[in-house]
């Protein structure tokens, strides 16, 4: 595997059908050219992903700036359009209609794809510098959590990299909110890092997932879990967890949540009391929590209003059953 900043060297990675983990705003992206099977072929293979699970599309900004779109998209309504102009380039997911584009293989047989335009500068001049769309899921081994430093990428997956584009860590740390647009009224696929609020104000209340919904890895349960058991609580009920929890114990809370527990005497992580902060650290500190050795982390549930609802949904799952579906 190379590591570094040439985004003209991976970008020929890609147009070779080789593999390129990159930063974005939200993770990091193991990425191949969305129009060949045979490279994105590889990401499966990688990542130990089951290929019935699809991959984002992502473009450059010009792209869907441009007539662009619609080799990506094969109907794009007008909500979808405006949805787009307002949160691109962001941390937002749009499932549409499948374009001629876009392999079959990404969308894992599918007739929708999911398109982002990242916002962050060096997944952006990559995305220019190939031309084409990029499928890419998070750069992490099936089931773990997602990779949020190019140092996370590199230690899940190594030499199965090509290329490994090294931007520091992320910013918003969570992935990306995934709105589905291809079904008539919006459905929210999987709370992230835009909040629903901001959708909401373009499309108006957006429905949750339910069973019509296609199958999405990342919206089931167990999906982002660490080795560590997670028990994920509203802040009142800590204490009493702790006190039920046997082994290596430690808990997972922002500064103000332990103000409010003086005498509780246990191993900490703190995180930052705003919801941004949260999620920006969220995923370093339960990987961090692992490499500590812990057996159980014992996490406070934030309120579930902007990136609150995404850290909640994010600990939930973590804590869910190992058995399903991950990705
Ligand atoms: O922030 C993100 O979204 C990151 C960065 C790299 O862009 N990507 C990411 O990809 O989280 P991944 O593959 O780890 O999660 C994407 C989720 C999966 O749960 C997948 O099932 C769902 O999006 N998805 C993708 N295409 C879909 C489609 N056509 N219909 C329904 N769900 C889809
Ligand atoms: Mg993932």
């Amino acid at each position: 595997m190379k590591r570094g900043t040439d985004v003209l060297a991976a970008a020929a990675v890609l147009r070779a059908g080789g593999l390129v983990a990159f930063p974005t705003e939200t993770v990091y992206g193991l990425g191949a050219d969305a129009s060949s099977d045979e490279a994105v072929a590889k990401i499966f293979a990688a990542k130990g992903r089951p290929r019935a699970h699809p991959l984002i599309v992502h473009l450059a900004p010009e792209v869907v700036a441009g007539a662009g779109l619609d080799d990506w998209a094969a109907e794009v309504p007008e909500a979808a359009r405006q949805l787009a102009r307002s949160a691109w380039p962001g941390p937002l997911t749009i499932i549409l209609a499948r374009g001629p584009r876009v392999s079959l293989a990404t969308t894992g047989g599918a007739d929708t794809v999911g398109l982002r335009v990242p916002s962050h500068p060096m997944a952006q001049a990559l995305l220019r510098a190939f031309g084409g769309g990029v499928a890419a899921p998070s750069a992490n081994r099936f089931g773990a959590v997602s990779p949020t430093t190019a140092d996370h990428v590199a230690a899940d997956l190594g030499d199965a990299v090509d290329y490994l584009l090294d931007g520091g860590a992320c910013d918003v740390g969570v992935e990306s909110t995934i709105v589905d647009l291809s079904r008539g009224r919006p459905v929210l696929l999987r709370p992230g890092g835009l909040p629903r609020e901001t959708i909401e104000a373009i499309t108006g209340p957006l429905t949750s997932a339910d069973a019509t919904a296609p199958a999405a890895p990342g919206t089931l349960a167990s999906h982002y879990a660490p080795n560590a058991q997670v028990i994920a609580v509203p802040p009142d009920e800590v204490p009493a967890a702790v006190a039920a929890a046997r082994g290596k114990v430690c808990v997972l809370a922002p500064a103000s949540a332990f103000a409010r527990w003086p005498g509780l005497a246990v191993h900490a992580r703190v995180l930052p009391d705003d919801d941004a902060g949260m999620a920006r650290e969220l995923y370093s500190a339960l990987r961090d929590l692992d490499a500590a050795g812990f057996d159980v982390v014992i996490a406070a549930l934030p309120p579930a209003a902007g990136l609150g609802e995404a850290v909640g949904d994010r600990l939930l799952r973590a804590a869910g059953p190992r058995t399903r579906n991950e990705s």
